[in-house]
């Protein structure tokens, strides 16, 4: 077999080597704009220039030292949300603007000028008290509400813009020659990497110069900031030291160290703050390498003691500072002005497209291991679940199943008849993912090269030829999926006319799409690679991944001539990935602290549009000890994506394999897994529709609780179910903060329970899944687990009804045929609404355009918090008729269960308790 081994890094090495990889000192854009900025660098708006059109108003602001103009342009746009562009007036050619992101409903809202003194201007629009003040002189915008600033953009002066200049060779002395940066004698050009930087032995040549941009936000009254994924740091955003921004720039970082800013894989330029009383967001939409800086300065409470003789206090707001600064591209940025983090989600959704709904499937276990060898491994593996008892939906195949690491084509050496592979799959109500990565061979041969090369289609280096690079196959080039046309293509090469020996439960994972280039600059593009349009790779590459995900979801919707849900799983991602499908944290090594870290990775990634993530259950490098490998799958089985997955030259790791002990932890995990389905789907419903994040941070479902705002052990999977995974070896005791001075909290095996607002310690032992429900909420399950999700269709229903402190309770269910687009084509769906109030449950249509026919049957029905034993309990249904139903009652716990029933899930129905 081949060992795929990177260059400068083995397969089998454990840590980072951080020679290869870039840290904010040699990047010169963060060099250029901290050195500019110690100068005088103000901005004036010159207000004269103001005019006001149907969509934005645009004024100029002028650099007070190169007097050159930009032209700025502010527009309201529905939703409560503003947008400020800031670009060149007149560049000597267009600078790049992100296409694909925005969602084409977006609609504008007019701005109407009002007031403000001959300095400044206020526009007025949206629904809410929300104004936008521009000030002159220096050049300052603030968010107001109700007369208070929100946030003010500029007031540290940090707006920068490198302007588009000739060319050295070119340039004749010009008027422009005096708009490079003050400083330019040769030395400090080369330092400065103006028109060229070095890294290592890489250099890169640029073709435009220096073009970057920056500007400063100062978020009033906020401390808590999170999102700008992906980094492998906490969820709550960290200050920056100087020299250590948070990078977005997506790399491929194998083993990559945890509490670091260095960017990894994916990027969503996107951050949120929250305090008492307001959330906002900031969209910073830019696809070129980016840095954000953020500084908070405390609460100061002042006390003046020369007033008088009753002493006066004044208390400061906290503040945080967040500099955003780009290598390139133009000023486009969106304020979300909330108010409710639900608000914020909806705007953020709103502009970039919200969660795709999943195929039911792929919410099951995924089997993933770097490589399944051959059919007879795939045919044992798949046999071992269910010897084991043990539900999994999915088996992937890693690179190792094509021939030579060529793309759509398999080894027929190892996997002689994939179609029968697929087909045994199939008989088991099971799918396949296979791996499709954005390099592909140089090889006249490859069907798929020699059509991509005679197109045209590939990335071009600076001379003009094609791009190549190494990676799995050896000498590669890199389809250009920024290019329309391309994208359709390779969406073709997906057909099952095309795609040889491929079926409909076949799926794909895009990996490698950052892109990973072994040779490269930071083991990717280099950035003067060539794009489609001309754009140079630096403009785009945090947006190069998002465009293969979307080309091969498309392709598998349209292989179904749009009939089925696609599943794509993808490495690399942008902001409005999530309309593409699911993303994961990347190569997570097998060891407590990856386990840990990545709950906060997962809560940044959910609350920045993408619901769908999960990290390498067991952990990618390296060999789990028997423990670790169940606390991760207790972990993963309350994550939204659940796949187990081991690098090569790793020990099998199947879950039979650790003793029959830990078989059976990790298979009751997996089993709960499939129990919470119906739960699951449904609030991947709702992120679909409604833009709420499937699993939450505590300070999201409780806004008003300072001692949640920082919370990363726990999480909340909906707003049902509080979710605080074992993360440290040999745990024996764990701290559970059980949010909410007014709730009521169930441990969701004992049934024990705990008011709300304070921390509780709970042994645990492991088989323990720290797991609490929600007093007030109603949680659907399936009562019966089957081999995979397509077995369990028409098993029944349970619904654990948990009573707040009111003794009410509400929930719901949404289902549909679990993997085409009916739901929405034909409304083929159902959703159903759980309410218990007064001691009856009723279940009711949530939505009557819905439709669907169920066989399901709700049979069991679990009641938390009951307080005295019932005398009797009766089913009423729709058509009037009353039956009595036999029950058990536990005082202890009052636990009310009611077994054996046969209420149809899809009908009115209520449930009385006397
Ligand atoms: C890197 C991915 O992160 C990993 O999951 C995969 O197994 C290898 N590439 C090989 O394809």
């Amino acid at each position: 077999m081949e060992t795929a081994g990177k260059e400068g890094i083995s397969v089998e090495d454990e840590a980072v080597d951080k020679t290869i990889f870039k840290d904010c000192s040699n990047i010169t854009f963060y060099r250029r704009q901290k050195q500019q900025l110690s100068k005088n660098n103000t901005y004036r708006a010159l207000l004269d220039s103001v005019t006001t059109g149907k969509d934005s108003t645009k004024f100029q602001i002028i650099n007070e030292v190169t007097k050159i103009p930009l032209l700025a342009e502010v527009y309201g746009i529905e939703r409560n949300i503003f947008r400020l562009k800031i670009n060149e007036e007149t560049p000597l050619k267009p600078r790049y603007e992100v296409p694909d992101v925005l969602t084409s409903k977006l609609s504008t809202v007019r701005l109407i000028s009002c007031s403000g003194d001959t300095g400044s201007l206020i526009l007025e629009g949206g629904e809410r008290d929300l104004k936008c003040q521009i000030i002159a002189n220096p050049f300052k915008i603030e968010l107001l509400s109700e007369k208070e600033v929100v946030i003010s953009i500029n007031s540290l002066g940090q707006l920068y813009f490198e302007h588009l200049q000739i060319p050295h060779k070119q340039r004749a002395t010009t008027e422009r020659e005096e708009q490079v940066p003050a400083d330019t004698s040769q030395e400090s050009q080369e330092d400065l990497g103006l028109w060229e930087e070095k890294f290592g032995n890489f250099v890169d040549v640029k073709a435009n110069g220096p073009t970057s941009i920056g500007l400063d936000f100062s978020l009033h009254g906020f401390e808590h900031l999170y999102g700008i994924p992906q980094h492998a740091e906490s969820h709550r955003l960290k200050n920056t030291e100087d020299g250590d921004a948070y990078r977005l720039y997506n790399l491929d970082i194998y083993g990559y160290q945890i509490h670091s800013k260095t960017g990894i894989y994916g990027s969503v330029p996107y951050l949120l703050a929250h305090k008492l009383g307001r959330t906002i967001g900031i969209f910073w939409l830019n696809a070129s390498e980016t840095l954000v800086e953020i500084n908070t300065e405390p609460a100061v409470e002042y006390t003046f003691t020369q007033m008088g003789p009753a002493a006066a206090k004044q208390k400061v707001r906290p503040r945080t500072d967040v500099r955003w600064m780009s290598e390139s591209g133009i000023i486009d940025v969106f304020l979300l002005t909330g108010p409710t983090p639900f608000d914020v989600f909806k705007q953020y959704s709103f502009l970039t497209g919200t969660q795709a709904m999943p195929p039911l499937f792929s919410l099951g276990y995924h089997q993933c291991r770097w490589n399944y060898e051959d059919e007879q491994d795939v045919k044992a593996v798949d046999a071992g679940f269910d010897e084991h008892d043990i539900p999994y939906d999915v088996m992937w195949l890693d690179i190792e199943h094509t021939e030579g690491k060529r793309y759509f084509t398999w080894d027929k050496k190892r996997f002689p008849a994939p179609k029968r592979m697929q087909e045994l799959l199939r008989n088991k109500k099971r799918k396949l993912v296979v791996i499709s990565d954005p390099h592909i061979k140089v090889d006249p041969d490859y069907s798929v090269y020699a059509k991509a090369k005679e197109q045209g289609f590939f990335v071009r280096n600076p001379e003009g030829g094609d791009f190549e690079g190494v990676c799995w196959p050896g000498l590669s080039s890199y389809l250009d999926f920024t290019n329309p046309k391309v994208r359709e293509w390779y969406s073709g090469l997906f057909a099952f006319s095309a795609y040889q020996e491929s079926t409909d439960i076949l799926f794909i994972w895009n990996d490698m799409n950052e892109p990973s280039v072994f040779k490269g600059p930071e083991l990717t593009m280099q950035k003067n690679a060539i794009h489609h349009g001309g754009w140079e790779h630096r403009e785009l590459h945090n947006i190069y991944g998002f465009y293969q995900q979307m080309a091969t979801a498309e392709g598998l919707t349209q292989r179904s001539k749009g009939k089925e849900r696609p599943f794509v799983l993808s490495r690399s991602f942008f902001a409005g990935s999530q309309k593409y499908g699911a993303v994961w944290t990347g190569d997570n090594t097998a060891e407590w602290s990856y386990l840990k870290i990545s709950l906060p990775m997962l809560l940044t990634l959910s609350i920045t549009g993408i619901s769908f993530c999960g990290a390498d259950v067991g952990g990618f490098i390296g060999n789990p000890e028997a423990e670790l490998l169940v606390r991760w799958y207790q972990a993963g089985a309350y994550q939204p994506f659940f796949r187990g997955h081991a690098t090569m030259n790793t020990k099998r790791r199947e879950p039979w394999l650790f003793g029959e002990e830990h078989t059976q932890f990790i298979r009751e995990a997996i089993r709960e897994r499939y129990t919470l389905l119906p739960y699951l789907y449904s609030l991947f419903y709702h992120a679909h529709v409604a833009s709420i994040p499937v699993m939450r941070p505590l300070w999201v479902e409780f806004p008003d609780e300072l001692e949640a705002f920082g919370v990363e052990d726990e999480y909340l999977l909906g707003s049902a179910l509080l979710v605080h995974p074992v993360t440290e070896a040999k745990t024996t005791m764990i701290d559970i903060f059980l949010p909410g001075p007014n709730e009521i909290w169930y441990d969701s095996k004992t049934f024990a329970h705990w008011k709300g607002g304070h921390t509780v310690k709970i042994p645990v032992a492991l088989d323990t899944i720290p797991v609490f429900q929600r007093g007030g909420s109603v949680v659907p399950i399936k009562t019966m687990v089957g081999k995979s999700t397509g077995w369990m269709a028409n098993s029944p229903y349970g619904l654990r009804v948990a009573l707040s402190t009111k003794g009410s309770a509400m929930g719901e269910l949404y289902l549909d045929d679990g993997h085409s687009f009916q739901y929405l084509h034909q409304k083929q769906f159902l959703h159903r609404k759980f309410s218990f109030c007064s001691s009856v449950l009723i279940n009711r249509c949530a939505d009557e355009k819905g439709h669907y026919p169920s066989k399901c049957v709700v049979e069991q029905i679990l009641v938390l918090g009951f307080r005295k034993k019932p005398s009797s309990v009766i089913t009423h249904s729709s058509d009037g008729k009353d039956q009595p139903v036999a029950f058990t009652y536990c005082a202890r716990t009052c636990t009310l269960s009611l077994e054996k029933l046969s209420l149809n899930i899809d009908a009115d129905w209520e449930v009385h308790i006397k």
